[in-house]
């Protein structure tokens, strides 16, 4: 008999059904008082969806909700705020052009004595505060759309922090923070828990969860699989238990032969962001760019696609000397860009699956303006089965996807451009070991079938299980080039840190 009495917080048998989708399916999940529980599973598994029913965002079609040992209806946002329940979302909520400390206090700004009255001066004081707490040495009146998004993640905790929550829920929050970052949030969570607040956390890092939960719960398919204690359990059982069957090979290798060249970029310079970059990429080869975070890696892809311009250098393609000046022609030359950012990038959230993947071609498949739905239909149905994209449909909107099935339709719409270069910026940001791991063997046969891909990563071990030959940039240069026989994770993190290997 499980002791009710431990638990802050007890979500018994919750049932949530989407159309076409059981997204809970009889799931009971308990936290303990001053934990760190982690909530890990595949893309579409329903962690944010149980996470949204306790945040009352979503309501449950049947099952019961235990808050302090008193079964509560949540029924809404703001009743479950006033419960002490913060979530903090995937994809980011902030009003970008409000600034910091409005963001933070929305809806509960401090009043002065009349109380039509907003306190200013009050609520940048104790916004200052706030983000002290989370060593953020930032002005609270800065305009939230002029922080990177790293920053604007701290804001979301601060104002998790502000409304003194007994419950915080994290989806996702680090996955656009650097390790830096990722540092100063472990240990604002670990002091939160310290004051005994239960902090419910969901990643895909496993390395994460192993460093900072007491314990984890794996979710699989809409079904709870299991609650272990972090120390009684290894990443392999969680990886097995989240994909229910055995990963084979995470990061296959063709052994493609590579001969030749697709793009050549020689003395690439713009502004302080690029400053001579010149490589080459063969057919069949996946190049990988290392670097940190800031580094011009992003600026170089850009530069390439045409989306910004550049002072001096030239770019080949097949051997021909070309002008970039637009994505669209980008776009007529070959290239493929998947940007890091799901949301700039233009998914059409409203949008079905079939209508996001073939907008591409929509032309190509087309007469006099109509278009022929069965050929979309089946282009769609192709791309569906290949990479695995987990709908119920064709016709279901991008927005009811989960995030790393979001990515994968992305990825698709480029696909079918048939590009010769494809650039990928952070492509597996956010996706799940086993979404990953389809996405990896997708870029190997793009690079069997010829094609050249780019792959910008922070992450080093995909970037070395994946690539035939990497180059590390650091402040705009290239700093280092490693062929797979010679990479390691030392010798990348050393060109990106200090700008070069030291020899001695
Ligand atoms: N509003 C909605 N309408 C329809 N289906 C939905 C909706 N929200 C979620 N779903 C579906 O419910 C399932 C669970 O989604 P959920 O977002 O909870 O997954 P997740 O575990 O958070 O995945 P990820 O790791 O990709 O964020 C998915 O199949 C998703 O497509
Ligand atoms: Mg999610």
């Amino acid at each position: 008999m499980i002791e009710q009495n431990n638990f802050i917080l007890s979500m018994e048998n919750i049932i949530k059904i989407f159309p076409g989708v059981t997204a809970l399916d009889d799931v009971t999940f308990r936290a303990e008082f001053g934990e760190i529980h982690a909530l890990v599973g595949e893309n579409g598994a329903g962690k944010s969806t149980l996470m949204k029913v306790l945040a009352g965002i979503n309501s449950p079609d049947s099952g019961s909700i235990n808050l302090d040992s008193e079964i509560v209806e949540i029924g809404s946002p703001g009743k479950a705020q006033s419960l002490g329940i913060s979530m903090i979302h995937q994809e980011l909520a902030l009003i970008p052009y409000l600034t910091v400390g409005q963001n933070i206090y929305l809806g509960r700004e401090p009043h002065r004595k009349i109380k039509t009255f907003i306190d200013w001066k009050k609520l940048y004081k104790q916004a200052k505060v706030q983000l002290s707490r989370l060593d953020m040495d930032i002005d609270p009146k800065t305009l939230v759309v002029n922080i990177p998004i790293a920053q604007q993640q701290m804001v979301e905790v601060a104002k998790a922090l502000s409304i003194n929550a007994k419950i915080i829920v994290m989806d996702e929050p680090t996955s656009a923070l650097t390790d830096k970052e990722t540092k100063i949030l472990f240990r604002v969570m670990r002091h939160l828990k310290d004051q005994g607040i239960t902090i419910l956390y969901i990643s895909h890092r496993l390395e994460e969860i192993f460093e900072i939960a007491d314990r984890v719960t794996v979710l699989r398919d809409g079904f709870h699989i299991s609650t272990s204690i972090i120390s009684d359990i290894s990443s392999d059982d969680i990886v097995k238990m989240m994909v229910g069957r055995e990963l084979g090979d995470l990061y296959p290798k063709k052994n493609v032969p590579q001969n030749e060249c697709v793009l050549e970029v020689k003395g690439l310079s713009s502004g302080k962001l690029l400053n001579n970059i010149s490589f080459h990429l063969n057919k069949g080869e996946v190049l990988g760019i290392s670097g940190l975070i800031g580094a011009g890696r992003t600026e170089l892809a850009r530069a390439l696609f045409g989306i910004d311009t550049f002072d001096h250098g030239e770019i080949f393609i097949n051997g021909d000397s070309v002008r970039i000046r637009s994505p669209r022609e980008a776009i007529s030359m070959g290239l493929g860009f998947l940007t890091e950012d799901r949301k700039e990038q233009g998914l059409f959230l409203g949008m079905s699956v079939r209508e996001n993947i073939t907008i591409s071609v929509l032309k190509e498949f087309s007469s006099f303006g109509f278009p022929f739905f069965s050929k979309l239909k089946t282009l769609t149905e192709k791309f569906i089965k290949q990479m695995n994209i987990r709908t119920p449909n064709i016709h279901q909107k991008v927005k009811n996807l989960s995030g790393g099935n979001q990515q994968k339709v992305l990825i698709a719409r480029w696909l079918n451009l048939n590009p010769r270069v494809l650039i990928l910026d952070e492509p597996t940001r956010g996706i799940d070991v086993g979404a990953k791991a389809e996405i990896y063997t997708l870029i190997d046969r793009l690079a069997g079938d010829g094609v050249g891909i780019i792959m910008i990563s922070s992450e080093l071990p995909e970037i070395i299980g994946i690539s035939d030959r990497v180059i590390v940039i650091r402040e705009g240069s290239i700093t280092g080039e490693f062929s797979r026989e010679e990479l390691s994770q030392d010798k990348i993190m050393q060109c990106a840190a200090t700008g070069g290997i030291d020899e001695s």
